[in-house]
């Protein structure tokens, strides 16, 4: 029987029929090699066509011409040898009813010349941008001719490699940055007015369109409100909508509120966790009410019945789940499967997205197998042979160890200290902002459940415990505890980040936080002691304070920080503190020149990660047929441990996450998923 679930419904774009309603727009997740879109590429969006999203819009910012360098490892079509490395990716996700489309755009001032070529970059002023930082050369008359060729030929490629359309980028990007009065100072045609700014956008439309013929559906992304004094207004946005539509080669909308010319101003464009969910959705609606084109939108509606709602109150014709399909490929085939509560949770952490702009990968902070399509699965494949397996942590890496081993069809037992799931994790959710931190654990205990794996809470497990079990597999997932112990004296004299974010500890009335780790626990416990007032001091001797907190990330901490006077000290170490009357006297050093300065608080914070829980993994050890060796070899070649080395009879023994040494929950879910899924 067909549904008729608003979501499910085909939609008719022109000539193509898109099977239903949810898209993955374009992001770039930094995965090409030598710039074009190989296996790994095409892995990744192959597992979202086969679980049954409409359309997958690839790359994000594939850059047309070689003075737009490759700033986050951009697919480059302006080389001819992307049309085979497309068509391969276009044919397979096309076997699957999935649409194709790319996003192509010239980066302009967003990106630095000491990339690709080495050419400079460029826009319509000299003004740079904050957060690419490259000051770019003003364009000339020849640059304008040069780069509208460039978009024609790149559209004629992706032609040629068989793609049902594609988008140009039009927010802060150089199309955009000719559109808005912020950057753009030419004189001339293509300065001044509305009519003028838009003129580039304009030619390179008409010149793709005189290239590709009708065949090639051809979609503007475009920001159709800057939100700041001075930029495009919203009237603006509707006027340009206006002129896309009526130049007659536009065949949809895909709308952006906002400018992304600085991390805080990306942030309000693509909310992270703790930000309001859609906060774009009823603008994008307006503008496809004013201008009446086919409409795309994603920003934040990371879940079914908020999509749904976009959809069926008429306010979108195609929504965007971008996150959402990078922590759950399946979203299509769930909502269709009626297992919408199956759906692993986009909890927002933008680990991904943050990753780029660090020159990394994009990882999903709680989906290991998300950019490792070629090694790691989606779905778990049933083990031959069911084992008992004990697990002991109910944090990150052991729900997500327990989960496999259940999903494998192993009988599981968890051990946990607490009254709760979560390690870390919930201890993170303490603070409101992150509060959806806690999906990563309700996910996996509901995975869990269903699978009948048995919890032993408030339970600290001792070796007796484990081995009365009889198990054939052991996995110690026990975590970390706050390592403060880093001080030449006064250790005793220092709380840990985690006894403010837990609340065990009040924070005093003048803090330091002596942040030696760089990650978010020591924001968030600087972040606490502000809003309760304290006059609070971040100190760490790196260059940079908070290293490991990237930059979306860093913008709502600043927007809580920043107005309550806290301060940011680099490159000083703390090295030692003592008692002073009833105040505590820091001695502060640098690892640049002997010093040996002193200052006074009354709460010193010390965050320098954790130390491993070991105990119970070396009290087992011995008696472990592998002496709790892993053959790292046949873990990353996906094949079962089969070091022995101890007794004969008895179980093999791992250590995964922070038991092992102080990480993320990235890196504590992907210990588990490798090698849980060869047990
Ligand atoms: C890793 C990553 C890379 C992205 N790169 C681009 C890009 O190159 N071009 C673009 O227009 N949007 C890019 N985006 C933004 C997404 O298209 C989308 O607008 C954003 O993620 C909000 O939608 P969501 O909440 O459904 O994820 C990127 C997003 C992510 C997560
Ligand atoms: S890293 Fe966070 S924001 Fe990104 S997809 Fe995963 S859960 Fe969503």
């Amino acid at each position: 029987m067909a549904s008729n679930d608003p979501l499910l419904q085909p939609y008719q774009l022109k000539h193509l029929t898109l099977k239903n309603r949810i898209m993955t727009t374009s992001h770039e997740p930094a995965y090409p090699e030598n710039g074009m879109p190989k296996d790994r590429y095409r892995a990744y969006h192959v597992e979202r066509a086969k679980a049954g999203v409409a359309m997958t819009m690839t790359a994000g910012s594939a850059a047309v011409s070689k003075d737009s360098p490759p700033v986050f490892n951009n697919i480059l079509v302006y080389k001819d040898e992307v049309v085979g490395w497309m068509k391969k990716l276009t044919d397979e996700c096309h076997n699957h009813g999935c649409a194709v489309m790319i996003q192509l755009t010239h980066l302009g001032r967003r990106t630095h010349w000491n990339k690709g070529d080495w050419l400079p970059a460029l826009t319509s002023s000299h003004q740079r941008e904050p957060a690419h930082r490259a000051f770019p050369k003003k364009m000339e008359d020849w640059d304008i001719k040069r780069i509208i060729g460039d978009y024609a030929d790149a559209a004629e490629r992706m032609a040629e490699a068989g793609l049902d359309g594609i988008e140009l980028q039009c927010y802060g990007h150089l199309m955009d940055q000719m559109l808005s009065p912020f950057t753009n100072e030419l004189d001339g045609p293509y300065g001044g007015s509305l009519e003028n700014r838009a003129r580039f956008a304009l030619e390179v439309l008409a010149a793709i369109r005189a290239r590709v013929g009708d065949k090639l559906l051809i979609g503007m992304r475009y920001t159709a409100d800057e939100v700041a004094p001075g930029g495009i207004t919203e009237e603006e946005g509707i006027a340009i909508g206006h002129m896309f539509k009526a130049s007659g080669h536009v065949d949809f909308l895909n709308v952006i509120r906002g400018q992304i010319h600085t991390d805080p101003a990306m942030t309000d464009v693509i909310p992270v966790q703790g930000m309001k969910s859609a906060p774009h959705l009823d603008f994008a609606g307006r503008i496809k009410a004013e201008v009446g084109m086919p409409t795309f939108h994603a920003a934040r509606i990371p879940d079914v019945a908020t999509a749904r709602h976009a959809i069926a109150s008429g306010k979108l014709d195609m929504i965007g789940m971008t996150r959402a399909h990078m922590a759950d490929p399946q979203v299509v085939k769930k909502i269709i499967e009626g297992r919408e509560d199956d759906i692993r949770p986009c909890v927002g952490a933008t680990y991904c997205l943050d990753r780029i702009y660090q020159a990394g990968d994009a990882l999903c902070m709680h989906n290991a197998a998300t950019g490792r399509e070629l090694t790691m699965p989606h779905d778990i494949v049933p083990a031959a042979e069911k084992k008992k397996v004990v697990v002991v942590g109910a944090g990150p890496a052991g729900l997500e160890a327990a989960r496999i081993a259940a999903e494998r069809g192993h009988a599981v037992t968890v051990f946990e200290a607490a009254a709760q799931p979560g390690g870390q994790v919930r201890l993170t959710a303490q603070s409101a902002r992150r509060k959806e931190m806690i999906g990563i654990i309700d996910w996996r205990m509901a995975q869990c459940a269903a699978r009948d794996v048995e919890f032993r809470f408030d339970t600290w497990a001792e070796a007796d415990d484990v081995t009365s079990l009889n198990p054939d597999v052991v996995i110690i997932a026990t975590g970390g505890l706050p390592h403060t112990d880093v001080l030449e004296g006064g250790n005793d004299l220092v709380v840990s980040s985690w006894d403010l974010i837990s609340g065990d500890v009040k924070p005093g009335s003048n803090v330091l936080v002596y942040d030696d780790a760089g990650d978010h626990a020591g924001l968030q416990a600087a972040e606490i002691a502000a809003k309760a007032g304290a006059k609070v001091e971040i100190m760490t001797p790196d260059r940079s304070f908070a290293p490991d907190v990237m930059a979306m990330n860093l913008v709502p901490y600043m927007r809580s920080m920043q107005d309550k006077d806290v301060t940011f000290t680099v490159t000083y170490r703390l090295t030692s503190v003592a008692k002073d009357g009833n105040q505590l006297k820091a001695v502060i050093g640098s690892d640049y020149m002997p010093l040996a300065k002193e200052k006074h608080y009354d709460q010193i914070v010390v965050n320098h990660g954790t130390l491993p829980l070991d105990e119970l993994y070396f009290d087992l050890k011995p008696q472990s047929v592998n002496l709790g060796e892993v053959d790292y070899d046949a873990m990353l070649a996906g094949k079962p441990q089969v070091v022995n080395g101890g007794p004969k009879d008895g179980f093999r023994l791992f250590r995964i996450g922070d038991a092992v040494s102080a990480r993320n929950t990235h890196a504590a879910i992907y210990d588990a998923l490798r090698l849980v899924k060869d047990i």
